[in-house]
């Protein structure tokens, strides 16, 4: 099955209102030939609209999505954004589980699970990361660790609404180090995760799944990781704060 490519920013925890509304402004002049391919920019909560605004107003072929969500539809979560206000901020994707939010605000694997279930029922993407810290990659177990969060990030979700899932394979060891695996080595995690989604969601959800490799993609390397049969675009970090370097990325995804 052919599946489109994706390719997402994840600007993290960077850019005011204004500067965000300056950047998506720049990828707007980058992106008239992004026709055969998704793309997405995960700006922080307080520069969706000003994102989507941009999008609209340029008629931009790209997506803004979200960098976390809450599960619960509304009530009295304090700090806590729904799916549902995400939605109605023209949000597509959304990322959950990423391994920041793992390590430094306590995210577990039972949350994201109940948060793909909550985005996929709002119709939204969700794009739930997993990746092995550098012990369990040196000790050489990163298929079992990595296939223990797909699976747990995705059992039991009931696909009704969206049956777009998207995973992002990031060792945490390559996130803003400049350190990357070799393309093969992840390939072949990234077909292992695929496998994991057949077991837990069936052969033809795994195929229509994109499973990304994020952590220090540059221009450079982005398409040593595209051209791998089970790699189906990139989750990007650093890069994606230039609209320079994210548009040769994403040249590179088309091209692939
Ligand atoms: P990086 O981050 O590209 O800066 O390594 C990737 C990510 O954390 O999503």
């Amino acid at each position: 099955m052919s599946r489109r490519m994706l390719v997402a920013g994840n600007w993290k925890m960077n850019c005011t209102y204004t500067e965000a509304v300056n950047l998506a402004q720049q990828l707007s002049y980058a992106c008239e030939d992004w026709d055969q391919i998704d793309v997405c920019v995960c700006p922080p909560f307080t520069a969706l609209r000003g994102v989507s605004n941009v999008i609209d107003f340029d008629r931009a072929r790209f997506k803004v999505g979200a960098q976390n969500v809450y599960f619960e539809k509304a009530g009295a979560y304090t700090g806590e954004i729904s799916p549902g206000m995400l939605k109605d901020l023209d949000c597509e994707y959304c990322i959950i589980g990423h391994s920041e939010r793992r390590e430094y605000l306590g995210e577990t694997d039972e949350m994201v699970n109940k948060k793909a279930q909550a985005l996929l029922d709002e119709g939204i993407i969700p794009i739930v990361c997993v990746g092995e810290p550098v012990d369990v990659y040196d000790a050489g177990k990163t298929h079992e660790y990595v296939c223990g969060q797909v699976e747990a990030a995705l059992s039991g979700l009931a696909l009704t609404g969206v049956q777009d899932i998207v995973v992002a394979y990031e060792p945490i060891w390559a996130i803003g180090t400049g350190k990357v695996p070799i393309p093969e080595e992840a390939q072949d995690v990234c077909a292992a995760i695929r496998q994991s989604v057949a077991k837990v969601l069936g052969e033809e959800q795994a195929q229509k799944t994109r499973v990304l490799y994020g952590g220090s993609v540059q221009p450079a390397n982005s398409r040593l990781f595209f051209d791998q049969p089970d790699i189906d675009g990139g989750l990007i970090g650093g890069a994606a704060l230039k609209a320079d370097q994210f548009a040769d990325i994403v040249k590179e995804a088309l091209n692939a």
